[in-house]
């Protein structure tokens, strides 16, 4: 196909020296003197309502970045108004006017913005420079020039086989009607390309972000605009999520919902949507990732560095606030007296604190809500009889949301942290017997409520086998030999069924054939 080679972003390292790194150090301090006020986003128009709410970055939060200024039901209604109103226009582009925007946006954050948008990154969601740049620069640029060829692809697509006389056509359709975003905190790369796959197959959208990413969001919206973005595309609001609901899903152009976020939240979306399907001109889309458990399953014949890596990376990376996220590990018994002692050592050796300091792992988790969560688990783990808190286990919310990495070790395969999703940095492991092996793959199926990512560690060419078929609903992602997170698009198309979600792959083709609605055309000559 006729379009740019779609390539992975190179991944900046932000070494100590390099002129990376100062760029970078440089746009934080711009960022922390600015200010800033954030507008919503609704037919190209800044809205600001008067009504703000401050900025504050989650490891610092006496500290305000600027405010943003939030709306009401009557904003929504302003921004389904505006999405309607550009359709027409949007949707009679050729596809490659739309494509070429959305290169050109790759194009600006890989080059111009690159700094900016890790910048927001940091200190808005409390990311490390490494973490921001594999997210807020890099995935979201692969978000978008890889979504580019796939979308070339889903245009090319035509029926094999004409009878004599005969020309049979496929036309992709945007849906009929307008598509809601719905997006979460944790990765400024999600964020932007729920609302961008859609407006790319030529939808209008409404965009909602987290209360939590609206600092970076803001930059999206900025860049999207210098790329050329026509007014009314994507409109971005700040509402309360049931006043964003009250107004998109009773509207009859409500089309679809792009979403990741919480099981209950999709759960209360998806009824709320049943409830009300004889409003609408057409059945909506109805695309979500939401909760994960993930795991980590160690054989006894795992190399014990390889299991120790997973493990510390895939927990404690971004403070464990990644989906993809290892918050649950079986360990064989015969391996676990050399592991725990790699891991505490590891865990003792990570510094914690701001972002801006280059030299921290660790970070702050996103709000009080989330910290007050992780820190009642962390207390009922250390006065259970169940339970064992063998590193970290403090925390400390007086200058920003600090949580130690934490590993328990639970007695039972179905202590609470085992099971439950916690979205933090607190690992539970259970130490099996080497030769309950065979149940233990059993325990992980049936506890396995969620199923994005899971990963198996061995070097038993037998028990990779065995476990990838034993555990084939069990995860969206499955990897061997490897840490559950770190997708990267165009390599490894990401999501998960169960309690998930719909598994509509972000960034492939399946994903974006769900924004289209195909017409059959028969010629007869
Ligand atoms: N794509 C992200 C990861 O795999 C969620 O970690």
């Amino acid at each position: 196909f006729n379009v740019p080679n779609a390539v992975n972003e190179p991944v900046n390292s932000y070494a100590v020296g390099t002129k990376e790194r100062q760029l970078l150090k440089d746009a934080l301090a711009e960022a922390r003197a600015q200010q800033v006020d954030v507008p919503m986003y609704i037919a190209g128009q800044e809205v600001r309502t008067g009504d703000t709410v401050s900025i504050r970055p989650p490891h610092d939060h006496q500290f305000v970045l600027g405010q943003y200024h939030q709306g009401t039901k009557a904003h929504v209604t302003q921004a389904i108004d505006a999405a309607l109103a550009a359709k027409a226009n949007w949707e009679s582009l050729a596809w490659e006017q739309r494509a070429a925007i959305f290169l050109k946006a790759a194009e600006l954050i890989s080059t111009k913005y690159r700094y900016k948008i890790n910048a927001a990154t940091m200190l808005g969601q409390s990311k490390s420079a490494y973490q921001a740049e594999i997210d807020a620069a890099c995935e979201l640029i692969d978000f978008l020039r890889f979504n580019v060829a796939y979308m070339s692809e889903i245009y090319a697509q035509q029926p094999p086989a004409n009878a004599k006389g005969v020309w049979n056509r496929i036309e992709q359709r945007p849906l009929e009607g307008f598509v809601f975003a719905l997006t979460p905190f944790n990765f400024t790369a999600i964020a932007a390309n729920l609302p961008a796959c859609v407006a790319m197959m030529g939808n209008v959208v409404v965009w909602k972000p987290s209360n939590t990413q609206i600092y970076s969001a803001n930059v999206i919206m900025e860049v999207f605009r210098e790329a050329g973005l026509p007014d009314g595309v994507i409109n971005l609001v700040y509402v309360s999520g049931p006043d964003a609901g009250d107004v998109i899903f009773k509207h009859a152009d409500f089309a679809g919902i792009h979403f990741t976020g919480s099981t209950a939240v999709f759960q209360n979306i998806w009824k709320t949507i049943g409830e009300n399907i004889h409003l609408y001109k057409t059945y909506p889309r109805i695309v979500g990732e939401t909760g994960g458990k993930d795991f980590i399953l160690a054989h006894p014949s795992a190399d014990l560095k390889v299991t120790n890596t997973a493990l510390v990376r895939g927990a404690f990376e971004y403070q464990g606030q990644k989906c993809s996220a290892a918050s649950r590990a079986y360990v064989p018994s015969s391996m676990w007296p050399a592991l725990k002692e790699l891991m505490v050592a590891d865990l003792a050796s990570f510094k914690m604190g701001v972002t801006e300091d280059f030299s921290n792992f660790i970070n702050a988790v996103i709000d009080e809500k989330s910290f007050d969560k992780l820190a009642s688990y962390i207390d009922r783990a250390h006065a259970s009889a169940d339970a064992e808190v063998i590193a970290g286990g403090k925390y400390d919310k007086s200058t920003g949301y600090f949580i130690e990495p934490t590993i328990i070790v639970a007695k039972h395969a179905d202590y609470e942290t085992m099971s439950e999703e916690l979205f933090g940095p607190v690992l539970t492991i259970y130490v099996y017997e080497d030769q309950d092996w065979t149940s233990v793959l059993s325990i992980v199926d049936k506890t396995s409520i969620y199923a994005l990512t899971g990963a198996i560690i061995a070097q038993d060419r037998y028990a990779i086998e065995e476990a990838t078929v034993a555990l084939r609903n069990a995860a969206g992602n499955f990897y061997i030999n490897d840490k559950c997170t770190g997708a990267v698009v165009g390599q490894q198309p990401f999501g998960g069924a169960r309690g998930s979600g719909t598994n509509d792959k972000a960034g492939s083709m399946i994903n974006l054939l769900r924004w289209v609605s195909p017409r059959t055309i028969k010629e007869t000559f």
